[in-house]
């Protein structure tokens, strides 16, 4: 699969050990930045990284900064992202079944690099639910 994935200097070295496991799982990663540690706003990628999603250029994205949650809030200002904030297995099942998210956002200073790995194996695994309940309230979410 295609996948986005950007980060702040909080997200940097999670979001370099989750590129490095999609890499080995053979998915295609179109790296966003942050290019290094050094200090910087995790708007600006969020920004850039989400407006390509709801644009169609690839079907899933992640962002990572210290909390996941700056990256999450940036991310859902831009129509047709439904952008996740996730530090968990279930959760990341249960926001592709009933929200289709196409934005996961996880927080480098929350979450060890291990569980991270299995939350976006799943993330990417699960497939929305076709039930039309799921599919009227994401409808309602996309106004
Ligand atoms: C940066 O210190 C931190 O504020 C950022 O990575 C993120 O956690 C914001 O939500």
């Amino acid at each position: 699969m295609r996948i986005l994935i950007g980060s702040d200097h909080g997200g940097f070295d999670l979001k370099k050990a989750i590129k490095a496991h999609l890499e080995e799982q053979g998915h295609s990663i179109e790296d966003y930045g942050s290019r290094d540690k050094q200090s910087c706003d995790y708007n600006d990628v969020a920004k850039t990284l989400a407006e390509d999603i709801a644009k169609g250029k690839a079907p899933r994205g992640i962002l990572i900064c210290g909390t996941g949650i700056g990256m999450s809030i940036q991310a859902n200002k831009v129509k047709g992202v439904r952008a996740a904030h996730v530090h968990d297995v279930y959760s990341a099942k249960a926001t592709r079944l009933h929200n289709d998210s196409n934005i996961l956002t996880m927080g480098g200073r929350v979450v060890g690099p291990e569980h991270a790995k299995v939350i976006v194996d799943t993330w990417l695994e699960t497939e929305f639910s076709a039930e039309e309940r799921h599919v009227r309230r994401v409808k309602k979410i996309e106004g």
